[in-house]
């Protein structure tokens, strides 16, 4: 008898070693998105999205992002998106194992906002927390759908505020390849867009304008493209570009689709040269592809091609991961949540200026 209770508890421990999970509440407020997302994380590498709530803020009064402004509207929108992701997950916050939040880099206004409610809610309830770099969130949020990513990996991460290359010689290992001097990619499209008099966020406007134009109307330079190095630079390219809306207008539907698809195609072409270019280096089996740009169809388009050349795989985060959000916050966490290596909830601090490898 004694022996079958023993078997018994084996198998059961067994079980539920074999079915460790843990579910993780996400929180990212590191610009102008707040997002919250739940997840349920298993230790085979496997994750399953229960919410994944995003309050967008609308800056078209200001044309860009005003960071103290920003702060205002998350510390309004925080708790309620909270309570909206737990519910539409069907949990409560009792029923969470963990808490991630995105302590840098970002405007760090708004980084308050988000790490101050985690560490409110991680000391009220016990919950242990997790500090999570918003970069490589970005990265992790492939991860939703490709769990089992092969390495080694060049990450192409084109947001608003970076624009990186960085070499993964595996899942925990990141080594930054190369970045941009000047402007981002998103804020180049962003800037561009402003030019042309297109509202803020200025990328998927371009992208739909440009549905329209020509890419090869107007030939805007590729800065940085053949130096053999990895870094980026768009200034030089905005620059071209207004010169050309000065030279042109008053501008017809048809010369601003033209400016529109052919600087589209000038920052996809250098960043779709460059990857290709760290991906031979480093003879990567995957090209991960992250950031708010990653929403780009050319992009997405022309790094298809990249990857046939190249045989990577191309992996693209699921639709409605691209752009910040909670989620991507929690699957980064996972790892370190099913391990227990719980950030201090005392000591936890921002960090608006964080390398990112
Ligand atoms: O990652 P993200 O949501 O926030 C940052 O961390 O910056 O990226 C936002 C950026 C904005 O600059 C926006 O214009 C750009 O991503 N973006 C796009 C597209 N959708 C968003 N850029 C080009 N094409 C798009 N379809
Ligand atoms: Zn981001």
């Amino acid at each position: 008898m004694k022996a079958r209770g023993d078997v018994h508890l084996h198998f059961f421990l067994i079980l539920t070693y074999a079915m460790r999970m843990k579910r993780i509440l996400g929180i990212e407020t590191s610009c102008d998105d707040t997002g919250v997302g739940v997840i349920e994380a298993h230790d085979d590498g496997s994750v399953v999205v229960r919410s994944n709530v995003i309050a967008t803020q609308d800056h078209r009064s200001t044309g860009g992002v005003v960071p103290e402004r920003a702060a205002r509207r998350h510390a309004d929108a925080i708790m309620s998106t909270i309570e909206k992701a737990l519910a539409e997950a069907g949990v409560t916050l009792n029923d969470m194992d963990a808490i991630a939040v995105t302590y840098g880099p970002g405007l760090a206004p708004c980084l308050l906002v988000g790490v101050e409610t985690a560490r409110t809610l991680a000391v009220a309830t016990g919950i242990p927390v997790y500090a999570t770099h918003h970069m490589h969130a970005h990265i992790a949020s492939t991860f939703v759908e490709h769990p089992h990513v092969e390495f080694p990996a060049v990450v192409l991460l084109a947001s608003g505020g970076h624009t990186l290359l960085v070499h993964m010689p595996s899942r925990s290992e990141y080594r930054l390849l190369g970045g941009t001097r000047d402007d981002a990619a998103g804020e180049a499209f962003d800037k561009i867009a402003k030019m042309l008099g297109l509202a803020y966020p200025g990328g998927p406007e371009i992208a739909r304008v440009a549905e329209d134009g020509n890419p090869r109307a107007y030939r805007f330079p590729r800065p940085m493209s053949a130096d053999g190095s990895f870094d980026f630079s768009f200034a030089g390219l905005k620059t071209a570009v207004l010169y050309q809306v000065q030279k042109l207008e008053p501008l017809t539907a048809q010369t601003r689709a033209d400016i529109a698809a052919s600087a589209q195609e000038a920052i996809v072409d250098v960043l779709a040269r460059k990857a290709q270019a760290a991906v031979e280096h480093v003879a990567a089996r995957s090209l991960i592809l992250g950031g708010g740009v990653s929403a780009n169809h050319a992009l997405r388009e022309r790094l298809r091609e990249v990857a046939i050349h190249t045989g990577a795989q191309l992996l693209v985060p699921s639709p409605g991961l691209f752009t910040d959000n909670g989620v991507m916050i929690a699957v980064c966490a996972a790892p370190r949540a099913l391990r227990d290596e719980r950030s201090d909830v005392e000591h936890m601090r921002i960090s608006p200026v964080l390398p990112t490898a």
